[in-house]
């Protein structure tokens, strides 16, 4: 018996969901002065194979599931979802001013289609606060650390006066932030908020973005989270820019805007609410941009962070084979419960056995030729 599916669920889903979520950043922020506990808690969740760790970017990945953005957006909670058993986590999104984000309610679940629908709009205590925090626990983490940044998000009356500010927010952000994590992401195309809206679509504004990050000196690997709304132009276009800024070591795709029109869920439960949709329903259309970045791309140079409905063994594999390095998972998290990270990893290495592969690195794009 699955307890978390059984007994746990059914009552977590009786609350709000942002509600809920904050309840448990809490509760893993209090088992975080326990560290005995964490350290029964890696043992439970965690799972080793030499198979799945990978070195990629200078960096050492002991498995290839990771945490997100998005769930632990100011770093409150990096030991404890470190013994949860992720290859690694990524914080944030951190703007260089705190931000309240949307209004509320900005969180909705569709269990029928085992989504959410997002509209947080990018709420976070700002870089400065985080860094303090980072700087505490940053030494100490067990697994790579990646810091995901953003434009501030000052709500639509307060828009940006031209890209040059957005610009600055994100380089002041990386400045300060550097030194503190594995790799940096800057999301450049959160579906929920004005100032995010495909902006970075456009060269010009992209070009100054990635001078303006060049002159940092970053001492990491720099990711790059990228709205899919081009589809393969965009793809095209993105890399046209991107080929001649050496800084930038790969790519993430952002969800998509609105709603996708292969919800099992009618129209009339979420018609009213605004927002993106994350977990099962995007898992093909993500699947589709990874494979169609992987054939446009450099291989030798860039890496992809495969996201997007992941909820078991097979559905990373698949985005692992189509081209994608790592894999983050979000959404099936409340679905499936906190074992689910050692249910990928250990599917991973089997499924890795059942086609001969001696290791992750061999299986990556295998089912994507060039
Ligand atoms: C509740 C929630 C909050 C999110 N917040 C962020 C965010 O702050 N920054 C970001 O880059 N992506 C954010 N995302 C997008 C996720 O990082 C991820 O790319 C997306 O949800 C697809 O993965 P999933 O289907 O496993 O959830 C968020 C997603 C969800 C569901």
């Amino acid at each position: 018996m699955n307890f978390y599916k059984t007994l746990l669920k059914p009552l977590l889903f009786r609350f709000d969901p942002e509600w809920i979520h904050d309840r448990l950043i809490g509760w893993g922020g209090v088992m975080e002065h326990f560290p005995p506990l964490l350290k029964v808690m890696s043992r439970f969740y965690g799972f080793t194979d030499p198979r799945l760790e990978t070195r990629l970017l200078g960096v050492r990945f002991p498995n290839p599931v990771g945490l997100a953005a998005g769930f632990d957006k100011n770093g409150r909670i990096v030991p404890f979802l470190a013994a949860l058993g992720f290859g690694f986590i990524e914080i944030g999104s951190v703007s260089f001013d705190p931000s309240e984000g949307n209004p509320k309610p900005r969180l909705f679940r569709l269990p029928l289609d085992e989504a959410v629908v997002v509209h947080y709009g990018l709420p976070n205590e700002g870089a400065l606060r985080i860094h303090a925090r980072l700087r505490r626990v940053y030494p100490e983490v067990p697994v790579p650390l990646g810091v995901n940044l953003v434009n501030t998000n000052r709500g639509p009356e307060r828009l940006p006066r031209s890209y040059g500010e957005i610009v600055d927010d994100y380089v002041q952000s990386a400045r300060l932030l550097k030194d503190t994590a594995d790799y940096l992401c800057l999301n450049l195309s959160c579906p929920n908020t004005e100032a995010g809206k495909d902006f970075f679509l456009q060269k010009d504004p992209m070009r100054d973005l990635l001078s303006a990050m060049e002159e940092i000196r970053l001492p990491c690997p720099l990711f790059l989270k990228v709205s899919p709304a081009g589809g393969v132009v965009g793809i095209e276009t993105l890399l046209e820019v991107v080929d001649s800024f050496s800084i930038v070591s790969g790519f993430v795709f952002n969800l998509p805007r609105g709603k996708p029109d292969n919800l099992k869920t009618p129209a009339w439960v979420w018609e009213a609410w605004p927002g993106a949709v994350s977990g099962r329903p995007v898992r093909e259309i993500a699947n589709s941009w990874i494979r169609e970045m992987y054939r446009r791309m450099d291989r030798n140079r860039y890496v992809i962070i495969g996201t997007g409905g992941i909820f078991s063994a097979e559905d990373a594999y698949e985005k692992i084979k189509l081209g994608a390095s790592l894999v983050q998972i979000l959404t099936s998290l409340p679905y499936e419960g906190p074992g689910l990270v050692k249910r990928i990893n250990r599917g991973l290495a089997r499924l890795l056995e059942r086609d001969g592969f001696r290791r992750l690195s061999e299986a990556i794009g295998a089912g994507n030729p060039a």
